[in-house]
């Protein structure tokens, strides 16, 4: 994980926010911000995306991925397919490996309200790449190319793709494979800069994004350990990535991309959040996972809760009890008392920086 950077510290490189600083083109679609939360599958639920987008106005948000052939053979258009009339940017991410059920799942997400579609060919879990999809597709370039090219037949809107390096460390081919999406028509690729066997182990190789961001003309977004505004600028300057897209970094800190975007823009890094800002923003995602999905939420938003009480006096005791609670009611006044607490008797500058873990 990247050290923590502190408030006030400047980038690293000051030719960078200035190229950052210009809006990003894919396709038809023109971005004001360069900074991009990703899709997780299980975290980035609409409740989840208004947070991210109360910090975030420009950036662009992505949804869970979504099975395309439960689409098709589904009934009703499924909750983690729901996006707000005034969230765009949002991008709807498909997988599957069928390109007439995708085609079809595609139409269904710009119906949604999609800005972009994208296809998720990285996703490592077994139940996926069994079926095909996932980072299988990267072991079938020629099927990938056929994906793309019948999704973007389909649909009026940009078409992108989230990959990895390659299937394995012998098998590494991200260069002719994303040079083969770019060919079919995608109008971004991402780059998780390691391969399906590493799954989240080891460090985000990131020169090898800087070799796709050399061969290809569409925009290329960095994705992997990206835990704070400084590796953000950090990964750009090192692979002249277009954007960068935050990912686990997100979990428990939807600010995280505000403070990336904030950076790019300014050089300035913003005073991150304090505890009690932190338990506020838990409290409105405990509250609105609740109303939007009920029991369910409630489940849910167990793990979400104990990501945010992190790096604060009484966190880890708080935690064991996040992780149990059984109703909205105790979960809300479990995060009231621990921001009396705070108040009481944690020192009013102490502040949390992002991935700071106690
Ligand atoms: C819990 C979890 C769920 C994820 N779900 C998705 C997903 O639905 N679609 C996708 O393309 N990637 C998914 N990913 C991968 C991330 O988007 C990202 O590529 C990866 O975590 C690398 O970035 P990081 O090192 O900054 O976390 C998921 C990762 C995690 C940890």
């Amino acid at each position: 994980m990247t050290p923590n950077c502190t408030a006030g510290e400047t980038s690293p490189d000051p030719n960078l926010p200035e190229r950052l600083q210009t809006p990003l083109r894919v396709g038809s679609v023109v971005l004001k911000s360069r900074v991009f939360q990703s899709p997780l599958s299980g975290v980035t639920d609409l409740v989840f995306r208004r947070l991210v987008r109360r910090y975030a106005p420009d950036s662009m948000l992505y949804t869970e991925m979504v099975n395309a052939t439960g689409l098709h053979y589904g009934a009703q258009v499924p909750k983690i397919m729901e996006v707000d009339p005034q969230e765009s940017p949002v991008s709807i991410q498909l997988f599957d490996c069928r390109p007439d059920f995708l085609a079809e799942a595609a139409r269904l997400a710009v119906a949604q309200g999609a800005s972009t579609v994208d296809i998720n060919m990285g996703c490592p879990v077994n139940k996926i790449t069994r079926n095909g999809g996932g980072s299988s597709l990267l072991r079938q370039p020629e099927l990938a190319g056929e994906i793309v090219a019948r999704v973007v037949a389909a649909v009026n809107v940009p078409v992108t793709v989230k990959t990895r390096l390659g299937w394995s460390d012998q098998e590494i081919n991200i260069l002719e494979f994303a040079r083969r999406m770019e060919e079919a028509g995608a109008a971004m690729i991402t780059v998780h800069g390691r391969t399906r066997a590493q799954g989240y182990h080891g460090p985000a190789r990131w020169e090898w994004i800087k070799k796709v961001k050399e061969v290809l003309k569409i925009p290329v977004i960095a994705n992997g350990d990206i835990f704070s505004a400084t590796a953000a600028v950090k990964c750009l300057a090192e692979t002249g990535a277009d954007g960068v897209m935050c990912s686990r970094g997100t979990m428990g800190y939807p600010f995280l991309v505000a403070e990336v975007d904030h950076f790019l823009k300014t050089g300035e890094l913003p005073a991150p959040p304090t505890p009690r800002q932190r338990l506020e923003c838990a409290r409105d995602h405990l509250q609105g996972l609740w109303e939007y999905k009920g029991e369910r939420g409630l489940r849910q938003a167990r793990k979400h809760l104990t990501w945010y009480a992190r790096g604060f006096p009484g966190a880890a005791p708080l935690r064991g009890q996040l992780c149990l609670v059984s109703s909205l009611q105790e979960g809300l006044d479990l995060l009231d008392r621990a921001m009396d607490y705070l108040e009481e008797f944690a020192p009013r500058e102490f502040r949390v920086n992002p991935g700071m873990v106690d």
